[in-house]
């Protein structure tokens, strides 16, 4: 087995160390090259480039394989629960019965939000865009817990296990206030005998006269949802988060630019737009067939079709895919037109070599919108649901960042091809 690649830039050889993973994956590590060589290496948007070594979460993208430390997604889908899945994203192994009571609790406690943040949301417009208003108040939520956003990264390692906590409780709290804000309602706020997912639909449908009732076993696909969204390594999002923490930015800011950072169609942003898209095919009386003609000719993209890193079907898509057709026969919706457009959409897209030789499958964001709408989820929410979900796995990268000594800040170089040194003209000449 190599344990050095031999780089030869023109009559000069550079040994780089392999890096091999647990399972294998292997690395040429260049950190030393540029100092040796003068040569950097060159990878725009970090198609090929490891930026870390992490314990949290292994990706096959040929294979179709997702694991949260070691545990494979179907397993944990199969049998786990949001917060269960939480704790062993955050702390690295699964909790004994107590350990999991305890962390229950401690989420459970920190649900409500100081009053005085209530008052931030008379300052938003009712038509902002909730994920803006998500970003601005995790950070500011930093501002109610000082000794936990102190910017010392050893003093808030210190508070981690309560900042997490606090941030797993109130993201969900303050989205749905968010919501409630947005409609004109007056806040609920949270009760202390229900479930994770329970408690966030009871905070964004209860009435002050009335309790939602979940009927059609929503909050059990919810919480589904949010533990295939809770990790997935180095994605935009995570390693914006990263990139925040490296340079010794408290949980608070790292997690509000990761909210940003997901904002965006082309990341969480696209579980949002799959259901625009099939609205505006379902509107135009297609069923499907003509959309996919018209991706093909690069004219539309097949949103929720796609990953950077999956060349096969996401495992998540699969276990949401039957999600989404349950939850739709239980409140009756086995035929909703939508969904039976994205069955054909899926369908076609299989089929067709177009598809096929870019390794393009459905990815999560697929049939998730699917069942946050069927949860009577707004559209504009599907990316703060999103956010929610993936809040352990900011978590636990945050807390990788922080606790290694040896990390240093996240700076990539770049080949400058601007203008070449130049004199200054005086405004007069120009
Ligand atoms: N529909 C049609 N064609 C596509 C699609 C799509 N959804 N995705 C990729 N392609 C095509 C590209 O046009 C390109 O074709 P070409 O080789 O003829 O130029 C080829 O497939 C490779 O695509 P890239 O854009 O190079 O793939 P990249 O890894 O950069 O992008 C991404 C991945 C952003 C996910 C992309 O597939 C996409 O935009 N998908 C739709 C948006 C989406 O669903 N995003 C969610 C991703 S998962 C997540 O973040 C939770």
């Amino acid at each position: 087995m190599e344990d050095n690649v031999t780089l030869k830039i023109g009559d000069n050889s550079y040994e780089c160390p392999v890096i091999t993973g647990t399972e294998n994956e292997k690395a040429f590590d260049i950190r030393k090259i540029r100092a040796e060589s003068g040569y950097i290496s060159y990878d725009e948007s970090y198609g090929n480039t490891g930026s870390c070594q992490s314990e949290i979460t292994f990706i096959n993208g040929e294979e179709g394989i997702l694991r949260y430390r070691g545990y494979p997604i179907e397993q944990l889908a199969g049998s786990s629960s949001f917060l269960e899945s939480t704790y062993l994203i955050i702390y690295g192994e699964l909790p004994s019965q107590e350990q999991l009571n305890l962390f229950r609790e401690k989420v459970r406690r920190s649900a409500e939000i100081h009053v005085g943040m209530e008052n931030h949301f008379d300052g938003f417009p009712t038509s902002s865009h909730p994920m803006a208003i998500l970003s601005a108040m995790l950070n500011s939520l930093g501002c109610y817990y000082p000794e936990m956003s102190s910017n010392d990264r050893h003093q808030d390692l210190e508070s981690f296990d309560d900042a997490a906590a606090v941030l797993l409780s109130k993201v969900r709290t303050i989205a749905a206030m968010t919501y409630r804000m947005k409609v004109g309602r007056p806040f609920i706020y949270p009760k202390p005998d229900l479930s994770y997912s329970e408690n966030f639909l009871h905070m964004m449908f209860s009435n002050p006269y009335q309790d939602f009732e979940d009927k059609s076993g929503l909050a059990e696909a919810l919480d589904l949802f949010f533990l295939l969204h809770a990790d997935h390594e180095q994605n935009c999002s995570t390693s914006t988060v990263r990139m925040v923490a490296s340079g010794g930015a408290n949980l608070f800011a790292s997690v509000s630019a990761g909210v940003c950072a997901l904002w965006g169609p082309l990341h969480g942003g696209a579980n949002q737009a799959v259901i625009k898209m099939l609205q505006e095919i379902h509107d135009s009386g297609d069923d499907g067939h003509r959309f996919i003609e018209s991706a093909k000719s690069g004219k539309a993209k097949l949103m929720g079709f796609g990953h950077r890193v999956y060349k096969n079907y996401d495992p998540r898509a699969r276990i949401l895919g039957k999600a989404a057709e349950r939850v739709l026969s239980s409140i009756g919706y086995e035929n909703d037109p939508l969904l039976n457009i994205a069955r054909n959409l899926e369908q076609a897209a299989l089929d067709d070599d177009y598809f096929v030789e870019r390794k393009l499958y459905p990815n999560v964001d697929f049939y998730s919108g699917l069942i946050l709408k069927a949860a009577g989820i707004p559209p504009e929410f599907f990316t703060v649901m999103f956010a929610i979900g993936r809040m352990p796995g900011w978590l636990a990268n945050w807390h990788e960042v922080a606790s290694n000594d040896k990390a240093r800040i996240h700076r990539p170089r770049q080949i400058y091809q601007g203008p070449a040194q130049r004199d200054y003209i005086p405004l007069e000449q120009r």
